[in-house]
């Protein structure tokens, strides 16, 4: 890997945090995990109480939803201090016990960084919309004047004396940082080196050393692809800031981790990422497997792998060994894995998403299959997110454990469907999607060959999906028969994992409808 500085390219170490060979993550969106001070939204506390609970799921690293001081106009992804943690979870102190405790039992823990933009409020953006220029002038991308053309960025107009437009990334409240342009084709649009955009790098930096001081393990970064502006169709100019940092982390920071939210891996493991996650509509084809009318996992069987097979192995290809490409069940923007996939279904999805390379990334809930709630109101800029973001069902007591509040004060509604799932109850049932779970995680971890960084053939994409893992120490075979009908494989070996029916004889695999079959080989 190398950076490209101003032509010249220079190779950076190679680092690569050893603990993500065998790390299956968990993600935590705050305000719903656990309350633990009956005000309705879940907090730090709540969030230390429950990690045994992560634990004996199988998960050993954690990434936390955005958790710092802000005017939650997004969920926390409109930061107002970045220094911070948001009073209603807690203290910095809080955190710092979130770290140390994780860390006791051999758990990692991920903040959220949101480089791309501030909040409004924050003290930056206050400064930078003075006419008078200041030191925070160049911090956000501004235009020259009130009255011109922005070149199709949105931008907050004459909000300030300041005769300018500030350019947005996302919503209207979060204006966007300056990281400079690749492509500058106003006088307005700095140059990726120029004295502000660097100035902003140095400012992000310094909050990343804070938390990582602190005992953070590492960032998942917020539309990392998205930092410099106007940037090429191979994301040149980001590629080469997140360089920049990557050098800082190797010169401060070097067991680090970073996982993006790019959505192409080729690029993003470039810039230094040791991981990115596939993400909707990216060109990764994830949604054909879980999310879209026919999903593969579905047991009506018309759904269609082929296509996400090549899209893998040609990230693979341009990839290899310099990073982790990562699926995750879900996230706090997406619908549910329950929306499209029911009952058994759901097992298939996770027997494929615990034995896929990367290091799989558990949304909670999702464990135990909670449903995406259908018409709620929008909360804090969740829109059609917000039936994703619901709180944990623990058990089947007073707003199934999550609060004691009184539930007209719940952050967001408890989904009242008669049948949803809850924690306790799928603990106590062999059977349950948990349980399943956590027999797959455990497995995983006991064979090389299905861990992060074993290799993975796709041998067939069709119905029955059969892929195969393989490091110098060990292959296995993992079949995934998602459809109504039994079907036949031709292979040879021992099973050590089977959910549903499967019967391995003479070198024939018959595997029962709904049924995953791991067989080492
Ligand atoms: C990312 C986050 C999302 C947020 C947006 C703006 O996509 O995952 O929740 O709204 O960035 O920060
Ligand atoms: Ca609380």
């Amino acid at each position: 890997m190398g950076y490209i500085n101003k032509g010249e390219v220079f190779i950076m170490s190679k680092r690569q945090p050893k603990w993500l060979d065998n790390a299956v993550f968990y993600e935590i969106y705050p305000q719903s995990f656990n309350d633990t001070n009956a005000d309705g939204i879940g907090d730090l506390q709540g969030i230390i109480e429950k990690l045994d609970y992560i634990k004996e799921l199988g998960c050993n690293a954690i990434w936390i939803n955005p958790c710092f001081d802000s005017p939650f106009n997004d969920a926390g992804y409109d930061v107002r201090d970045y220094k911070k943690v948001a009073p209603r979870y807690g203290t910095n102190e809080d955190l710092k016990r979130v770290f140390d405790e994780a860390h006791k039992r051999d758990m990692h823990v991920l903040l959220d960084l949101v480089p791309g933009h501030t909040s409004v409020e924050h003290p930056w953006f206050k400064e930078s919309m003075k006419p008078e220029k200041n030191e925070y002038t160049d911090r956000f991308v501004w235009t020259d004047h009130v009255f011109m053309d922005t070149k199709g960025m949105n931008t907050l107009r004459a909000i300030s004396d300041r005769d300018g437009c500030a350019v947005l990334n996302f919503f209207s409240s979060q204006p966007a940082l300056n990281y400079g342009f690749y492509k500058q084709e106003e006088p307005w649009q700095q140059g990726m080196d120029d004295p502000g955009p660097e100035a902003t790098r140095l400012a992000i930096q310094d909050v990343m050393r804070f938390w990582l001081k602190m005992g953070c393990d590492g960032f998942r970064v917020d539309m990392a692809a998205w930092c410099v502006k106007n940037d090429d169709e191979n994301r040149t100019g980001n590629i080469y800031f997140w360089n920049k940092v990557g050098k800082f982390l190797d010169e401060e920071f070097p067991d680090a981790a970073m996982v993006s939210e790019w959505g192409n891996p080729d690029q993003s493991l470039q810039g230094g990422f040791h991981m990115d996650f596939q993400l909707m509509g990216q060109g990764t084809n994830y949604e054909d497997l879980f999310r879209c009318d026919e999903p593969y996992f579905s047991s009506r069987g018309k759904g269609n792998f082929k296509a996400y097979a090549e899209r893998y192995n040609k990230s693979v290809a341009a990839t290899e060994g310099k990073g982790l490409i990562c699926i995750p069940s879900g996230n706090h923007d997406i619908d549910r894995l329950a929306r499209r996939l029911k009952g058994n279904e759901l097992k298939m999805a996770f027997a494929f998403l615990l034995s896929m390379p990367g290091a799989p990334f558990i949304y909670y809930g999702d464990e135990i299959g909670m449903n995406y709630v259908e018409g709620l109101i929008s909360k804090e800029g969740g829109y059609q997110r917000t039936g994703s973001r619901t709180p944990m069902q623990w058990d089947d007591g007073l707003n199934d454990g999550f609060s004691t509040a009184d539930p007209k004060d719940l952050y967001i509604k408890m989904d009242d469907a008669p049948d949803r799932p809850n924690v306790k109850a799928q603990m106590a049932d062999p059977s349950s999607l948990w349980n399943e779970v956590r027999r797959l995680i455990k497995i995983r971890k006991e064979n090389v060959a299905l861990r992060s960084k074993a290799k993975v053939e796709f041998l067939e994409t069709g119905y029955p999906l059969v892929l195969k893992r393989s490091c110098k120490e060990q292959a296995i075979t993992v079949i995934i028969n998602p459809t109504n009908e039994e079907k036949t494989v031709d292979v040879h070996g021992t099973i050590i994992y089977a959910c549903g029916s499967a019967k391995l004889e003479n070198g024939k695999c018959h595997v029962g409808a709904g049924t995953a079959v791991f067989i080492e080989n």
